[in-house]
């Protein structure tokens, strides 16, 4: 197959951000008197901020109103941006930004496409925004992985097929958005979390080019 992009997802593909998202949604689920584990956080990868929020005060049955929830919403991103406020490259997942420079070199297009709302930022931060052609995040989209939206954006504003194109996921919703779309699909962690990727790799540490074409 003739491989013309990659879609990037940012958190947990490109930066080591998903340690931050998961501290912020502890602290504010412990304030609740909710607990919250690493596994629990698990499902809320690739989730919107409301959507995270629902899912932490069902956890312990808590009601609030619409605007208790963006207050609870806001502060919990004001915590997460404190942590985005002191990245710099050292935050880049290892590989990943080489890799990116490589496909570059190839002429293959790169694109963002993430949930995220603070995506912006994170790139400027990490000095990465220049390598994304295009970029599509939660200031974008209106539905929230496992639905396709970013990714079929990201593909649509590259001119590309989503069959030529290759979706770098962490998490399993973003790969089943992938799926769905028939885009390639690969997970970067474990292959018992991700087990529905065409393919799982635990990082880009020494992923080349030809790694990928040898894939698909
Ligand atoms: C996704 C993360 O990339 O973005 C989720 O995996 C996060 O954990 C979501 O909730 C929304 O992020 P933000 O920055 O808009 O709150
Ligand atoms: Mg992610």
């Amino acid at each position: 197959m003739m491989i013309k992009a990659c879609i990037f997802d940012l958190d947990g593909v490109i930066v080591d951000s998903a340690k931050y998202h998961f501290t912020a949604w502890q602290e504010l689920a412990n304030s609740l008197g909710i607990s919250f584990t690493k596994e629990q956080n698990e499902d809320l990868k690739g989730v919107s901020r409301m959507d995270s929020l629902n899912y932490i005060l069902k956890l312990g049955s808590v009601e609030l109103s619409q605007e208790e929830k963006e207050k609870l919403a806001a502060s919990k991103n004001d915590r997460y941006l404190q942590y985005v406020d002191k990245m710099d490259k050292s935050e880049i997942l290892p590989g990943v930004e080489e890799f990116i420079r490589e496909c570059r070199e190839a002429s293959i297009k790169i694109a963002l496409g993430s949930s995220s709302k603070n995506a912006r930022p994170i790139l400027e931060k990490t000095n990465l925004i220049d390598l994304f052609e295009v970029i599509v995040d939660g200031n974008n989209t209106i539905n929230t992985k496992p639905d396709p939206e970013v990714f079929i954006k990201g593909a649509t504003k590259l001119k590309v097929k989503a069959e030529e194109t290759v979706v770098f996921e962490d998490s399993i919703k973003g790969i089943r958005a992938a799926n769905k779309a028939y885009f390639r699909s690969i997970g970067i962690g474990e292959w018992h979390t991700l087990i529905e990727a065409d393919y799982v790799i635990p990082g880009f540490e020494n992923f080349k080019l030809t790694d990928l074409k040898e894939i698909f």
